[in-house]
């Protein structure tokens, strides 16, 4: 038997609608082959545990997690709790605690999607972005003074050191050495960011050294947008900071047609701890409790969790039941059909129980 602990951490809003979801379709691998065994422990963190304990999870919570083989994260956020204190409470805390520097976030144009661009269909956009989730605008340092007085000051320091910068780009530029087209484009903005910013540059030239196989070229943050959007076909696998990884991981996802498909990976490549998997919406509190939120991000991270854990063949037969189902319309409103996340779910289980009774016949 082969046996994996995860830990789910449903979270709030359509949180909890696409992780039950994603493990209905876990359960349904295990149907698959029997071999195969996941432990699922849920816990009740998030905005409504904030509510009644004044934290987003117990002081404990990051030992508790220490020994699962993953953790399964659906979304923070809530109308009645400032999102600094969800987002820093919980999905911060684990990334950064658990040092999971690398996320990984692909996107590509699914089979029966209508993606927004004319002239853009699969194989056109198909995309993997490496964001850097440590340091950077992200790392928390910075302050408020002179509070609430007309000389108040809030400073946002990012931080970008060499050894964080040296292993996101050694990390992307090996990602896209495993692609087919073996090239990396490096995002930054050292024009106008002339010290951090002009680091990564340096810091990329130099990593590049040691991967000759790999085509790579540079980037101005904001000369990107342009590019993802009129010349997606030119890209492959891009790096870039904290921030400007996320900003433009979400204009991928709505250029490859919704942000409820687009998935992301919180990696520790060290295997310290243990990663986090994770859809990159938020917790979309205008269409939670409606039963129409869109699973497909939930199940492409448990794609990307099944491949971290060795599980190649079940993250394959979970990507090609959603490229089915994507297929043959199944598809939730964000997406321009009429579905619910139900409908979708039992899609995706009823393609993967077919692979059983092909398997039986055979
Ligand atoms: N990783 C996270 O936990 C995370 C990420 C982003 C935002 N947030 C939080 O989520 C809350 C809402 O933020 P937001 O509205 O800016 O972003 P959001 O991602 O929750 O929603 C943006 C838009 O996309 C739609 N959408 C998102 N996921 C969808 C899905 N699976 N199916 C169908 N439609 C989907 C929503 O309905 C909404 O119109 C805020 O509190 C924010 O801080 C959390």
């Amino acid at each position: 038997m082969r046996h994996y602990s995860i830990a789910a951490i449903p979270a709030d809003g359509i949180g909890p609608e696409v992780i039950s979801a994603g493990i209905t379709v876990l359960h349904a691998l295990e149907r698959q082959d029997v071999e195969l065994k996941f432990e699922i422990e849920t816990f009740d963190w998030g905005s409504e545990y904030y509510k009644k304990n004044g934290v987003m999870m117990p002081e404990k919570g990051l030992q508790t997690l220490k020994n699962f083989d993953a953790i399964y994260f659906g979304a923070v956020g809530a109308p009645d709790v400032p999102d600094h204190i969800t987002l820093w409470g919980l999905r911060l805390p684990i990334c950064q605690g658990f040092d999971q520097y690398a996320n990984v976030r692909p996107t590509k144009i699914l089979p029966g999607i209508t993606p927004p661009l004319r002239h853009c269909g699969p194989g056109d956009l198909d995309w993997v972005i490496v964001r850097e989730n440590s340091e950077g605008e992200y790392s928390g340092n910075g302050g408020r003074a002179h509070r609430g007085l007309p000389e108040e000051v809030g400073t946002e320091v990012a931080i970008f050191t060499r050894v964080g910068v040296t292993r996101i780009m050694r990390y992307a530029f090996r990602m896209a050495q495993t692609r087919p087209r073996k090239q990396l484009t490096v995002v930054t903005k050292s024009n106008a960011q002339r010290h951090g910013m002009v680091m990564w540059d340096e810091i990329a030239a130099e990593v590049a050294q040691e991967f000759p196989d790999v085509k790579w070229d540079k980037m101005l943050v904001d000369a990107m947008t342009h590019r993802m959007t009129l010349h997606p076909q030119s890209l492959d696998t891009i790096v870039a900071t904290n921030l400007h990884a996320d900003i433009l991981s979400d204009l991928a996802g709505a250029l490859a047609g919704s942000l409820g498909i687009a998935p992301t990976a919180n990696i520790d490549p060290e295997r310290r701890f243990p990663s986090m998997f994770e859809p990159i919406h938020g917790s979309a509190f205008d269409i939670a409790g409606k039963g129409i939120a869109n699973p497909v991000a939930s199940f492409w991270t448990a794609v990307q969790m099944l491949e971290h854990l060795g599980e190649r063949n079940a993250a394959a037969l979970v990507m090609a039941s959603i490229e089915h189902v994507c297929s043959k319309g199944i598809l939730t409103p964000d997406i321009g059909g009429t579905a619910t996340t139900a409908d979708v779910t039992n899609a995706v289980v009823a393609f993967i129980e077919s692979t059983i009774k092909r398997a039986e016949l055979a």
